[in-house]
């Protein structure tokens, strides 16, 4: 049975290839392609389905980014979203203005007409909004659907064709019902039937990689997480010890951790080497406060030292590394992204700091897969499970979790703190109930009370966020408990912070890290 197709029109918005991947999830194939691919493109694929994604525009500047109206004739299904939903609107004539009301969030989300799209979907359910702009006058020939408290226009429809646009994001998992209405949507009003799994994928990539790399030898940089851990194992699997993992001590790293990647590496009879290079990047941070040259600059230095290493291996040509969908969004780098897409938030260092000179070539063969698919593959290809469900840790490492310049001194104020988190997460059993928790260093200082001593120190803060896909994320309700003893312990054991802060924002409008 050939497989039924969804293409996804990207407008740029961050959750785009999110879409995709819920597509897939229910197991249609999807494709995501710039929303300015050409008719015929879109009929090769013989779609049964076109989503019509969000993105930073707005449909009344000059520069904005709108579609082909050929698109409506071609009797396919289309539901846009966010600003798709604006696009269509649009082009059908009806009026599009600023809200009065940005919305970023949750919103509660009210039905007023039945229809496929909400078929079995409850009349009042929790949806997530993230708009500037909204539809004020609805197009001729359409219909609402639904409203929220602060947008009447939410949901809207064709009356004779099956264009459906919703404002909100039923791809991002805070949507109660979102998976439920892209299933609605591909099965039963594209008819699609779910003929498509993530499999085979790691013998597929085995045999590439084994193809590709023949007998040349591979380079990883292991920063032991999950993703250059399932990255490493993969090639391992295909070419053996001609993957040569480095491991770089930036000195921006956990307690302890040079150790715990050692010896993990040993067990799987990684190749592995340690190259110290404290000093190199204390050196090369040195002065620097802002954060996308923090990220920047730690990404230079990674991949100047692996090509030094490089120089040291015969026959090396190939730099792997364990970039994720997440990773190449954020960046705002994708195969199918042109620079002008997405907003670039942040230049995570394995995707943004690579120069043009790089002499090795690149190999990331996880760079289409979520963190929820890689963890999937690591368990498959039984990576412990201590790996598998590691905290997330950003290349950059604490340089960008200690806001603005950057000493030894506050290094080892953020690791000595980063240890008591981890105890007491452990001690609290909380640790596989948050998805990701860690200490940032603020250069603020303040005034304190300590054995009947004045001091002015620094603040730290605790982040903690559950999220399942790290795109979207929400604080951890912590209990007032654990808090407490963060506080009094950081405060306590750490010298040079007198004031312990707890950040309560989502992702968005925040992102996880700080910087
Ligand atoms: P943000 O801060 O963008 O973080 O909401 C999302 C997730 O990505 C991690 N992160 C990184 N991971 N290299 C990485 O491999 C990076 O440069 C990087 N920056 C952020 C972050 O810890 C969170 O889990």
């Amino acid at each position: 049975m050939k497989k039924d197709i969804i293409i996804i029109l990207d407008f740029g918005s961050q959750y785009s290839h999110m879409i995709a991947r819920r597509i897939r999830d229910i197991g249609i194939y999807s494709l995501l392609y710039p929303y300015h691919i050409s008719i015929n493109r879109i009929l090769y694929n013989k779609p049964k389905g076109i989503i019509l994604s969000g993105g930073p525009s707005s449909v009344y500047r000059n520069d904005s980014l709108l579609i082909s109206d050929n698109i409506f004739q071609l009797d396919i299904p289309i539901l846009g979203i966010c600003y798709g939903m604006q696009v269509i609107s649009f082009i059908f004539g009806g009026q599009i203005n600023k809200s009065k009301n940005k919305e970023y969030g949750k919103s509660d989300f009210i039905i007023d007409k039945e229809n496929s799209l909400f078929y079995q979907i409850p009349k009042k359910s929790v949806v997530w909004m993230s708009h500037f702009d909204e539809v004020t006058h609805l197009p001729k020939q359409f219909q609402i659907m639904g409203h929220t408290s602060s947008c009447s226009i939410a949901a809207f429809k064709h009356v004779n064709k099956n264009i459906y646009a919703v404002q909100f994001h039923p791809e991002v998992k805070n949507t109660e019902f979102g998976i439920h209405m892209l299933k609605n949507f591909s099965m039963n009003i594209c008819k699609c039937h779910a003929n498509w799994r993530l499999n085979n994928f790691i013998k597929k990539s085995i045999y590439d990689i084994k193809k590709y790399v023949s007998n040349k030898k591979v380079i990883l940089g292991i920063s032991g997480g999950l993703d250059s851990f399932v990255t490493a194992y993969i090639i391992y699997k295909a070419i053996g010890n001609s993957l040569k993992c480095i491991f770089v001590d930036t000195g921006l790293l956990l307690n302890g951790e040079k150790k715990i990647i050692y010896n993990l590496c040993k067990k799987m009879n990684f190749s592995i080497k340690i190259i110290n290079a404290q000093h190199h990047f204390l050196s090369k941070l040195s002065g620097i406060s802002n954060p996308e040259m923090k990220r920047k600059i730690v990404g230079r230095e990674f991949v100047y030292l692996f090509q030094k290493e490089s120089e040291k291996i015969k026959n090396a040509k190939f730099l792997a590394q364990g970039t994720i969908y997440s990773d190449v969004i954020e960046s705002s780098i994708s195969d199918n992204h042109q620079n002008i897409f997405s907003h670039s938030i942040k230049s995570h260092h394995n995707v943004g700091g690579l120069p043009t000179s790089m002499k090795l070539k690149l190999m990331e063969p996880l760079k289409k897969l979520f963190k929820d698919e890689v963890r999937s593959i690591g368990q498959e290809l039984g990576i412990p499970k201590k790996i598998l469900y590691r905290y997330p840790f950003p290349g950059p490492g604490l340089s960008i979790r200690i806001i603005g310049k950057i000493n030894k001194k506050k290094i080892a104020i953020l690791k000595k703190s980063e240890h008591i988190l981890d105890q007491e997460l452990t001690n609290f059993g909380f640790k596989e109930n948050v998805s990701q928790a860690f200490i940032i260093l603020l250069p603020i200082k303040s005034v304190g009370v300590m054995g009947d001593k004045r001091t002015y120190e620094y603040t730290a803060v605790l982040r903690a966020v559950n999220t399942e896909d790290f795109m979207t994320a929400t604080f951890s309700k912590l209990s007032y408990e654990f808090l407490e003893t963060i506080s009094n312990r950081i405060v306590n054991e750490v010298s040079g912070i007198n004031r312990v802060l707890f950040d309560i924002t989502s992702k968005p409008p925040s992102t996880i890290e700080w910087e």
